[in-house]
């Protein structure tokens, strides 16, 4: 076990690059995997939770090798997927086992997934419902993990309208499509993260997408598609790079540049929340790269004002939640932020982790079951180290540890290594830019 320390420090200066994005990285994987002929990556995320899917995908024999700079995935077209010898183990990533159930799904397999104890715990019902509709066999406790399914060789098309924003379960319904004879539509209430459109699109498939009168985004995808192998140029993570973000808005005189950023709208509600607050923060440099906007962010420590965050815009800044948390703290007023229930759903019960944990250093904050409030007060700064526990949740340990570079006896959060998640250069790469982090092993 590791335990990584965080103390006051002096101000956050350079420019570093963050790891790919996450949520594409995934993506392209899978997608490369569904794809006739060769499909390469370059700056894929290579942590846990993107070798967690990778590693799924070659026990479904898909054929996947690194080479110096990118790699290589060699495709069968869809339904291609063989009965894998065992268990498939999805560790912590929420986003691998649910579109990987997607995916197998529409394939004439039986598949096992299991996870760690965070990912465990998680709801599976709002992906095994839809599916279930699309004629898989599934069978689970109370739809948690571990989960058994039967996939259907030819899913039934399946008309589904989801009550949540979540472009897992999105995903999850369109990879199901993929090998359906008709047309699948879904629709969500607001908008999600739209990756997995742009992609299969750019590999040849007919999908759509239309926002209607009420709002809602309503997809249709033709089903059997022929995919095209391609290549993938991916972004660097938003939701990584809100965290040196976050330390440089807070810690007087910072000032640093992030390179070559995802910048997609639905993935940025976080930086544009932080500028309504009066957060000095810039796009710069902005290019279309895979059909993805992407671009420099250039940040500068900030005198901020608390803000009602709207609702309509939480699916865009629903990751980085426990980090704008933490600016909040250091606004003149109140932050509020409402319709975030989901937030008990992710790798931890984020609304609980992040009003517990801010309690023990003295802010003011109150939640209800679906939202948080802050007042934010520069002068908190306890006169002890604050300890915390990560709780397997990779966004509450970073998010902790930048709060602790402020704090004249810091923090230390215990179970840091869930960090490699998402983010294993995090340490190396905030230290490079001037934090206070010590890092031991327990
Ligand atoms: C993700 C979607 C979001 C997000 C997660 C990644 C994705 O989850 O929280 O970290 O890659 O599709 P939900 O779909 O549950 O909102």
């Amino acid at each position: 076990m590791v335990s990584i320390f965080s103390i006051k420090s002096e101000k956050l200066n350079g420019e570093i690059s963050v790891p790919g994005d996450k949520s594409i990285s995934h993506r392209a994987l899978i997608l490369g995997a569904c794809a006739v002929g060769k499909t390469t990556i370059e700056n894929l995320l290579e942590s846990e939770d993107v070798f967690a899917t990778l590693n799924a995908l070659k026990l479904l024999g898909v054929y996947i090798k690194k080479y110096q700079n990118f790699w290589e995935i060699r495709g069968n077209g869809l339904g291609s997927l063989r009965n894998p010898s065992q268990i498939l183990d999805l560790g912590n990533s929420g986003t691998g086992v649910r579109l990987l159930m997607g995916l197998v799904s529409g394939c004439d397999i039986t598949v096992s997934f299991t996870g760690d104890v965070s990912l465990s715990a998680r709801p599976m019902k709002r992906v095994l419902v839809p599916l279930g509709q699309s004629g898989a066999e599934i069978s689970s406790n109370d739809y948690k993990l571990p989960v058994t399914i039967k996939g259907n060789k030819i899913p039934i098309p399946i008309k589904y309208t989801s009550s949540l924003s979540s472009a897992q379960v999105k995903s999850c319904v369109l990879l199901n499509g993929l090998t359906s004879t008709g047309n699948t539509s879904y629709s969500e209430v607001v908008k999600s993260r739209d990756h997995t459109e742009k992609m299969l699109h750019f590999m040849g498939a007919e999908i759509s997408s239309k926002n209607l009168k009420n709002g809602t985004n309503k997809i249709k995808l033709i089903g059997l598609p022929y995919l095209k192998g391609k290549h993938f140029k991916i972004p660097n993570d938003p939701s990584s790079a809100a965290f040196p973000t976050a330390a440089a808005l807070i810690i007087p005189n910072s000032e640093i540049k992030i390179k070559n950023v995802c910048l997609n709208d639905l993935r940025t509600g976080f930086y544009k929340t932080i500028r309504e607050m009066g957060g000095i923060i810039r796009f710069i440099n902005k290019k279309n790269v895979s059909g993805e906007v992407v671009g420099d962010i250039y940040v500068k420590y900030s005198k901020l004002n608390g803000i009602v965050v709207p609702k309509k815009r939480v699916p865009s800044m629903i990751d980085e939640f426990p980090i704008f948390c933490i600016v909040a703290c250091f606004a003149e007023g109140e932050t509020t932020m409402t319709g975030i229930e989901d937030l008990r759903n992710k790798e931890s019960d984020r609304i609980n982790e992040i009003v517990e944990n801010l309690k023990k250093f003295g802010f003011f904050v109150k939640s209800t079951a679906n939202s948080i409030s802050i007042i934010g007060d520069k002068k908190v700064n306890p006169k002890k180290q604050i300890v915390i526990d990560s709780k397997f949740d990779h966004r509450i340990a970073m998010s902790f540890l930048c709060l602790g570079l402020v704090m004249e006896n810091g923090i230390k959060v215990k179970n840091a290594e869930t960090i490699s998640t998402s983010f294993p250069s995090f340490y190396q790469i905030m230290k490079s830019l001037g934090a206070n982090l010590k890092k031991q092993r327990d």
